[in-house]
């Protein structure tokens, strides 16, 4: 996959995709990611890439026509080109697992006051905002896509299955996760953990999770909930106990300091969802 950034600042993305997972795939080729500035493609003596906007107003514009020499000597058929923009709509998990699917992307950060219309209008296929807030240009926006995305490119993590185990890929919260010392600051690490039955440590997980997503992200866990429901709808023609019925079980099952330790706080009353 090739990722294109076309940004006034190159060097704010070149430098932060050198490290981590991210800078290893690039090392290695499993995945390209180039910036490229309109500057590069000005003709007046002064480079100008910003402009008044017409009509007055605060701020200035990025010029339209550097902007689109740059997109031209970048697009081709298979081009899918986003403009980072608080207008957009908002990335999440299953966006950038899509994202990852395509074969050549290009970034448009924006600088200033914004593009001049006519450049989104002529090349954009789709807006991304990250989150209800304004930055100051869309270089970091750009970032957290690729960041976000190159997680699900086959072979850029290190372990390729960890990222449909992280957080939001199915639905729940990561439990929490300890190595050694089996002991710190009073803290015991819980026992299940450490006595090699794989599938007791699983289910355990599973539930430690479940009750993470009540207490940090309940709107998820109703979600999650009714998905756990209607699978069981589904397969289970013998009466099995509700998937909340369990969840609380498990939890009263665990000893105040197990909770303690795993970051609990919830309440029984928290389980009246
Ligand atoms: N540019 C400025 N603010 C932004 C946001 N919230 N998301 C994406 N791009 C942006």
């Amino acid at each position: 996959m090739k990722i294109d950034v076309v940004t006034i600042f190159p060097e704010m993305i070149e430098g932060a995709v050198k490290y981590g997972v991210l800078g290893q795939a690039l090392k290695e080729e499993r995945l390209q990611i180039a910036s490229h500035t309109p500057r590069n493609f000005t003709e007046d003596r002064h480079r100008h890439v910003d402009d008044r906007p017409f009509g007055g107003g605060d701020g200035m514009l990025m010029l339209a026509e550097p902007l689109q020499k740059c997109l031209n000597s970048l697009k081709h058929n298979n081009s899918r080109v986003i403009y980072l923009s608080p207008q957009g709509a908002t990335l999440s998990d299953e966006k950038a697992r899509a994202l990852a699917n395509e074969e050549h992307l290009i970034l448009i950060c924006g600088r200033y006051g914004g593009i001049d219309q006519r450049v989104l209008n002529e090349n954009v296929d789709e807006e991304i905002s990250i989150g209800d807030y304004v930055l100051s240009g869309g270089e970091i926006a750009a970032l957290v896509v690729v960041d976000s995305l190159s997680r699900f490119i086959p072979e850029v993590l290190g372990h390729s299955e960890s990222a449909n185990q992280d957080s939001f890929s199915q639905g729940l919260l990561e439990e929490p996760h300890f190595t050694r010392p089996r002991e710190f600051l009073y803290q015991v690490v819980p026992e299940v953990l450490l006595s090699g039955n794989h599938k007791a440590i699983a289910h355990w997980r599973k539930q430690v999770a479940a009750l993470v997503t009540l207490q940090k992200r309940p709107d998820l866990f109703l979600i999650y909930l009714d998905e756990q429901r209607a699978d069981l709808a589904m397969v289970s023609k013998k009466k099995r106990p509700d998937p909340l019925s369990e969840l609380l079980a498990f939890w009263r099952s665990l000893e105040p300091k197990e909770r303690l330790v795993l970051g609990l706080t919830l309440q029984e009353k928290d389980f009246h969802v």
